[in-house]
């Protein structure tokens, strides 16, 4: 059965050093370009989607649309691709229980945004109704910068996560993963220019994530998976073409490959990837457009966007999560 929970994957992926992508899905063409790069480099996989993406697509579009990648894999590769369908930023009971009940097999419960007894009051009621039901559960704990879903957080309201909060937090929840701040964050403007420096060519330079916070928090937690959202990279190949071909993106940025693969190596089994995917898809379109100004068919402009998909998520899953050949 290639429709799996995280479980068995974390397990590997921390004990291998690497981390398994998961990737935001909205549509046919990018759900099969991440799934054509996972049977490409045989690399288990976490589909996810959002609040947003359910009520774009619906939800049993894309649960199909899931169904019929394993089956497509299993068809023309012989491969017997694991995916975890998950749902990404739940914000109420309900929404994790309808997906739960709807075929996903693992659900966030996202309230870092509550008080810590809050947050603690409705993962536990998550974790026992998911649990019953053979699902996993990943919390979170710290605010990221940036957008989560449709509530604008703003990048001085971020707070990190507080490693002395963590045992506690695990051990009452049961939750099966943790997200956590370590200054990631979610978009492709994930930084003010204030907050960056430049390098020589004027391209912003990020803060550098807070390893020493996530050194302690496995410390504390030996053996847990732990989470990274917000950790797209937002290629300058992509911000250029977007650029050069009519959209105004000036200094989007995104966290560093390296950094991304330093916590891979370390306790992080879960690095989330949205806005990279939006900006593959968007710049291929983008240009498509200009070179071909008389084209009208979305076949034209999806497929090479969709090639564009497949040929990044192929880079990272080799040169950034490290978990090519791991299915
Ligand atoms: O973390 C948020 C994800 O990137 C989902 O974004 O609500 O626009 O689907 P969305
Ligand atoms: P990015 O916006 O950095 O792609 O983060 C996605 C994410 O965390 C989804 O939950
Ligand atoms: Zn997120």
């Amino acid at each position: 059965m290639a429709i799996v929970t995280s479980k068995e994957m974390f397990e590997k992926a921390y004990n291998g050093g690497y981390a398994i992508g998961a990737f935001n899905v909205n549509n046919m063409e990018i759900i099969q370009g991440i799934t054509e790069a996972a049977m490409a480099q045989h690399a288990p996989l976490i589909l996810q989607v959002s609040k947003g993406a359910r009520s774009y697509a619906k939800h049993v579009y894309l649960m199909k649309l899931i169904e019929a990648a394993v089956e497509d894999a299993e068809q023309s590769a012989g491969f017997d691709l694991p995916i975890c369908i998950h749902l990404d930023h739940g914000d109420s009971f309900e929404l994790c229980k309808s997906c739960i009940d709807g075929g996903f097999t693992s659900v966030m419960i996202d309230k870092s945004g509550e008080s810590f007894e809050e947050n603690i009051r409705v993962t536990r009621q998550v974790v026992e109704y998911a649990h019953d039901h053979g699902v996993v559960v990943e919390a979170e704990l710290g605010t990221l910068a940036g957008v989560e879903d449709e509530v604008n957080v703003k990048a001085e309201d971020s707070s990190y996560t507080r490693p002395e909060d963590v045992q506690e937090f695990v051990e009452r929840t049961g939750c099966d993963s943790l997200a956590i701040a370590i200054g990631t964050s979610h978009g492709a403007f994930k930084f003010t220019a204030a907050q960056c420096t430049r390098d020589a060519n004027g391209k912003l330079v990020p803060p550098p994530l807070r390893f020493d916070i996530l050194e302690e928090v496995s410390r504390r937690l030996p053996g847990f998976p732990i989470v990274l959202h917000g950790s797209s990279s937002v290629p300058q190949e992509f911000v250029d073409i977007v650029n050069r071909y009519g959209g105004k993106m000036p200094d989007a940025v995104g966290i560093p490959e390296e950094q991304l693969r330093k916590a891979a190596a370390m306790s992080v089994c879960k690095i989330n990837i949205d806005s990279d995917l939006r900006l593959a898809l968007t710049a291929c379109i983008r240009q498509h457009f200009a070179e071909h100004p008389e084209h009208f068919d979305p076949r034209q402009y999806l497929k090479p966007g969709r090639e564009a998909i497949k040929a990044m998520v192929e880079h990272k899953l080799v040169h950034v999560l490290g978990c090519n050949g791991k299915a």
